[in-house]
């Protein structure tokens, strides 16, 4: 498929963590909701990588996989629009992790950021593993697979989908030059009418010495509005427009959500470690005490101490639920001092209950039936196996494992 006609195809993974909390659904699964509706969305649970960093905790896997599944569910994640599916279930991504670790220079993966930062932060645990070192490889297995062009990601995880780029030039320009690849696109060329057989050369001169990228834009939309040439011709010929080879694996792109970054009970980033997080699935008696016990502007020892909301972490949460005009009516209130805290609170807690009482209720027939759950991952697998297998089947072909 040509680059101006594909349907755009959106990836991500998350390592099951067990159950979800507020952070998770307003930093990443409210995009995703978002995100199926747009775009073929594949959405899967990253076990494997748990794994490298969590292979001395094997039996909480199970359980942690289910919850998160069924929060990715109840956060309204369709499985009528999106691909659900396990890593592990899909053994095509260790080996494709594999087959890309033939041409990864080691270096590439030492310099990856994280690859040192965790092993400095997570001092309880010993990551100096041959696994670890491959986890953003893995990765790079796990969105080449899909020819995602979207991933959306956090901040942090930029420099993985960066090196998966990398990753798909390097494999494109060893692995798509076959040895007929100048004979192949002569006779390609052949095919196109003279004047713009010239026109698309004089394009990619310009492109290739002096980077116009309009002129690109001009050679790539000849080749994909050319009738009759096969798909794998109008790749290769795509690949020689840019000097890379024939596109077998796809550049992806990172989606950056602006995260809305969710403080938690204690004004610091919501995280399970921090132990100040609110689950999805919280009962509202829970969410209404811990709420009330959040600490506010120290300024305000008594009721009638003024206040200011920019100092108070309870407002950092009202950022994200309550609407205006009544968040402007609290700020005001605070800073007169004629409203209290418990009044500042209620409305925040409302919001969350309510917004939590959808979770449940979407939850409660997961619960109730985990077969449903485990039948969505199944359907999910076998869908994802279809397009994994086909990489695959190509990727085997152009480094010579195929023997039939
Ligand atoms: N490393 C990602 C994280 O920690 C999870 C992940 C694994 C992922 N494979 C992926 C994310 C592929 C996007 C695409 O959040
Ligand atoms: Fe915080 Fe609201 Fe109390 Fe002001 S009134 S300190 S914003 S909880």
């Amino acid at each position: 498929m040509t680059e101006s006609i594909e349907r755009s195809t959106v990836l991500s993974g998350m390592r099951p963590t067990g159950r979800l909390h507020l952070g998770h659904y307003h930093g990443v699964l409210k995009n995703w909701v978002n995100l199926q509706t747009q775009h073929d969305s594949f959405f899967f649970v990253a076990d494997w990588h748990a794994l490298t960093t969590h292979y001395e905790e094997p039996s909480i896997m199970s359980a942690n996989v289910w919850e998160m599944v069924v929060d990715w569910l109840a956060a309204g994640i369709d499985p009528d629009k999106a691909t659900l599916f396990i890593q592990s279930r899909l053994p095509q991504h260790a080996e494709l992790h594999l087959l890309l670790s033939m041409v990864t220079p080691l270096g590439w993966l030492e310099r990856v950021p994280s690859f040192k930062d965790q092993q400095q932060r997570m001092t309880d645990r010993d990551l100096a593993t041959y696994g670890f070192l491959g986890y953003p490889l893995l990765q790079s297995a796990d969105i080449l697979m899909y020819r995602a062009n979207w991933v959306p990601v956090g901040e942090d995880q930029v420099p993985h989908v960066e090196l998966t780029r990398e990753i798909a030039r390097r494999f494109n320009f060893i692995f798509g030059r076959d040895k007929d690849f100048d004979r192949k696109v002569e006779a390609t060329l052949d095919r196109f009418d003279k004047n713009e057989a010239s026109l698309l050369m004089k394009c990619r001169r310009s492109w290739l010495q002096d980077g116009k990228v309009e002129a690109r834009k001009k050679a790539v939309d000849l080749v994909a509005n050319s009738k009759n040439i096969s798909n794998e011709d109008r790749e290769r010929l795509i690949g020689y427009i840019d000097g890379t080879g024939r596109l077998i694996l796809k550049e992806p792109e990172a989606l950056l959500t602006e995260a809305a970054r969710l403080p938690g009970l204690d004004g610091k980033k919501m995280s399970k470690s921090y132990n100040n997080a609110i689950s999805m699935r919280d009962d509202p008696d829970r969410v209404a005490a811990a709420i009330r016990s959040m600490p506010t502007d120290p300024a305000r020892k008594r009721r009638d101490d003024p206040g200011e909301p920019d100092k108070c972490p309870v407002w950092d949460l009202h950022q994200v639920y309550t609407e205006n005009p009544v968040r402007d009516g609290l700020a005001s209130g605070c800073r007169s001092a004629s409203i209290g805290c418990v009044d500042c609170k209620k409305p925040l807690i409302e919001a969350i209950v309510e917004e939590q009482a959808f979770f449940r209720e979407r939850a409660k027939t997961y619960e109730d039936d985990p077969k449903q759950v485990q039948q969505i991952i199944a359907d999910g697998c076998a869908k994802a196996e279809v397009v994994a297998e086909r990489t695959l089947q190509e990727v085997r072909s152009v480094v010579g494992m195929i023997y039939d």
